[in-house]
């Protein structure tokens, strides 16, 4: 399964949920009505706290929750929005039935477990993959000092390395051509770019 490079990638590391739903927010005033925006990563990474904070910038007021359960959530922003979580669909199969009624150009699709269903995915997309930092390197970090740089952000105590997250951005295709440059910039304002 060859898997094309994305026509631009970015990577941003956020230090909480907060940042990571700020990020969100910025990159989600770029999105359009027939985007899709496919969301890889483990369990607890921080899928759905990235849609949270996507929602903000999508105009939507309701408090966004994970639809593991229920499979498939609406909103409604400044274009409709639908949620889905694949997490619990064994079955290639059902995701494809799924597949009609979550996918639309009219809507802005979020896909939690994306990865799972990645021959479904259009050829369009943004993908996001949100990870901790590598194996290894989590505990003890910030005395190691190891990247020379832990205290650049100002952000002293906000928290420990459990809510180090990475972040990366990876479009796909022409539908985000456009969108490039602004791709790039979301987010960057006032924080520290990632080094790795
Ligand atoms: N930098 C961070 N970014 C996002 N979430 C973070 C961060 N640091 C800590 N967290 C916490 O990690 C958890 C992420 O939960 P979330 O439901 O978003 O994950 P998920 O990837 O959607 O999980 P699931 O696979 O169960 O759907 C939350 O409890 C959040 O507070
Ligand atoms: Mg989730």
């Amino acid at each position: 399964m060859d898997i094309p490079p994305p026509d631009v990638e970015v990577t941003h590391t956020t230090d909480g949920p907060e940042a990571t739903r700020a990020l969100a927010a910025e990159v989600a005033v770029l999105l359009e009505a027939g985007d899709v925006v496919a969301l890889a990563g483990d369990l607890g990474a921080g899928k759905t706290c990235f849609v949270q904070g996507a929602a903000v910038g999508l105009g939507i007021e309701a408090r966004v929750t994970s639809p593991t359960f229920v499979l498939v959530r609406e909103y409604v922003g400044r274009v409709p929005v639908i949620h889905t979580d694949v997490y619990r669909l064994d079955r290639l199969a059902d995701v494809a039935d799924l597949g009609d009624d979550v996918l639309g150009p009219d809507v802005v699709t979020f896909i939690e477990w994306a990865d799972a269903v990645r021959p479904l995915l259009p050829d369009d997309r943004l993908e996001v993959e949100v990870r901790r930092p590598a194996d290894g390197d989590g505990d003890g970090s910030a005395g190691a000092g190891g990247s020379g740089g832990a205290g650049a952000g100002g952000s002293g105590g906000a928290g420990d390395g459990d809510e180090v997250r990475v972040v990366v951005l990876r479009a796909y295709g022409a539908r985000w051509a456009d969108r490039a440059d602004a791709l790039q910039t979301a987010g960057r304002d006032g924080r520290s770019p990632d080094l790795g």
